[in-house]
Parts: C-alpha cells; structure tokens; sequence
C-alpha cells in the first residue's frame, strides 16, 4: 500500500482477509485492527490506569435521573414541527444478561444519520441533504422485561475516508448506560441483507461469522405498522457467549 494514495477497496479487501479468524474464541475485535484505519493510531498503547477511588469517578461523571426521560424521548420523527423524509421503521428488542434475565431500567440511547446518510453534525460535511426535521438521537428506559423501543427512520448509507470508495452501511448506534458512567457499553446495529457489509471493516473487524451476524437486526413483520411503518428486532445481550460485540476503548 502506497501511504501517499488512499487504500483501494482491493487493499481493503486483502488486509480483511488477512484478519479473518485472526482471533479464534474472540469476539471482540483487535484494538489496532488495520483496515480500519484510524483504530491503527487511536487504540490505547499504555497499561489501562487503575482508579484509586471509582465512586469518586461516578460522582464527577455523567449522570442521569430517570424522571428526565420523558415518553416522547424514543421517538426521533416528533421532534420538529414536521415530519422527517425517509422509511418510517420501529426498532425494538430486548437487553439481557448472560442467563437471558431481562436488565429493567437501563438507559438505551441512540444516534443515526438520517435518510440521506447525513448527520446533523458540524463535522459531517458530505453532500448530501440535512433534513431540518430530523435531528437523529433518542433515548429510552427498558422496561420490566428489559425491552426498548423507537420509532425511527431507516439511516442511509454515507461515505468516510477509511480508504478510496469507502461507504459505511446503514447502522443505528447503540448505548448502554449501566449503573455508573463508567460502565457504559457502546455499539452498533445493522440492518439485514446490507450489500455493503463485506467492504466495512468495522463491521468485519469482529472477525467470527456468528458475532458479526448479531450486530444485524432481523426485519420483524408482526412488528410493522399497516399503512405506517416497518419493524425491526434486535436483542442485546451484554455478556456471555452470546453477547454483542461492544466497542472498547472510549
Ligand atoms: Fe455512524
């Protein structure tokens, strides 16, 4: 690879390749995962630091009260005065623990770009149209069975400067607050059936088939709406052998 030109896809492709299964038993992928260009610089080099005092920690970090959440938080299409374009969609599922025991309570916050592929974000500046009724984060409490829900629209695929014609494909981020600020968990959800899920090397950064096909929601008839919206199922299980693959090091 030339380090004045971009990676093409076909680097892309063949350092992936050289990664596939590079972790037997690991579902979580390497911190420096080379495809993914940036992990390569940006993962953490030193020994992690042990906090003397973490509740010292949980005092000065972010908190939330639960009676801040309000009903309308999970619905990211009534925020503005009108509605936002795109494939109206719910997304719902639950968190459990490694038993399968529902986790009531837990905060739940997402953000997405919007149909366009777009994030209402100063930093995001590629061509494509901002839409002024969508601002593309919400957040909800699971309830007693552990289950989340938003309503939604469907993001849109958007590009980024991994390599030449890198698309990222359509995904919702993900996260889990926990107890305390320090244990939040952060991922991200696919959607089924992406034609750009081989040229990502996020999503193939978690090298093993099964852990990669839980990170991508099922499309779930009994949940869409006649005349209204579609329905999407996605479970989050937070630790165990079947657990979702979590992005480390923020
Ligand atoms: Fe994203």
């Amino acid at each position: 690879m030339n380090a004045l030109q971009p990676p093409t896809q076909a680097d892309i492709d063949r350092e992936i390749a050289e990664h596939e299964g590079s972790r037997p038993g690991a579902a979580h992928p390497a911190r420096d995962y080379a495809p993914y260009r940036s992990s390569v610089l940006r993962h953490p080099r030193q020994r992690l630091v042990v906090v003397e005092d973490p509740e010292a920690v949980e005092l000065t970090g972010p908190a939330f009260g639960v009676t801040d959440v309000t009903a309308l938080d999970n619905d990211l299409t009534r925020r503005h005065q009108g509605e936002p374009l795109g494939e109206r969609i719910t997304v719902t599922g639950r968190v459990l623990d490694r038993s399968g025991r529902p986790v009531t309570g837990q905060l739940v916050e997402i953000w997405q770009a919007n149909a366009s592929g777009r994030y209402a974000h100063q930093r995001d500046d590629h061509p494509a149209p901002l839409d002024p009724n969508f601002t593309g984060v919400g957040r909800c409490l699971t309830d007693a069975e552990g289950r989340y829900s938003f309503t939604t629209i469907k993001p849109g695929a958007y590009p980024w400067r991994n390599h030449t014609n890198a698309w990222r494909p359509a995904h919702i981020h993900f996260s889990l607050f926990g107890q305390a600020f320090t244990q939040r968990l952060v991922t991200q959800m696919y959607f089924p059936g992406d034609p750009l899920f081989p040229y990502d090397p996020i999503l193939q950064s978690v090298t093993e088939r099964p852990a990669r096909e839980r990170l991508v929601a099922e499309y779930a008839h009994d949940l869409s709406v006649p005349e209204w919206s579609l329905g999407y199922r996605w479970d989050i299980v937070l630790d165990g052998p079947a657990a979702t693959w979590m992005e480390e090091g923020r």
